[in-house]
């Protein structure tokens, strides 16, 4: 039986994504988004400078499906496929987040109530 191995160059990442495909994320779409964000970065070839993980709960499972961006700590709600490729066009390749889906940035002392 073959594994699958992958050796990414560490040296070149600068932010790594953990995308919850937990089961209340899954259930509003998680893989769908999952799917969007990894083709939009190798669309925008920003392959070698991103990593991106699955995970099984970020926390927040009302918000989901959750997706958090470090080491910058932004917390993302309700990532659709859309706003998944923004996070990857706007926030990664441009640096700007996508302030009306953040829910929580390290060093904020409370979450938007309207979040
Ligand atoms: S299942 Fe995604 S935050 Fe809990």
């Amino acid at each position: 039986m073959l594994r699958a191995m992958a050796i990414k160059d560490l040296t070149q990442v600068s932010h790594h994504l953990f995308l919850c495909n937990g089961s209340s994320c899954s259930d509003r779409g998680a893989a769908a988004t999952t799917v969007a964000i990894r083709d939009e970065i190798h669309l925008c070839g920003l392959h070698d400078g991103l990593h991106t993980t699955k995970t099984l709960c970020n926390g927040r499972c009302d918000d989901g499906p959750v997706v958090i961006v470090q080491p910058d700590g932004v917390w993302y709600r309700q990532v659709t496929p859309t706003i998944g490729r923004r996070i990857v066009r706007e926030h990664l390749r441009d640096g700007v987040s996508v302030d009306s889906q953040v829910l929580y940035q390290w060093g904020d002392d409370h979450l938007d109530p309207a979040k």
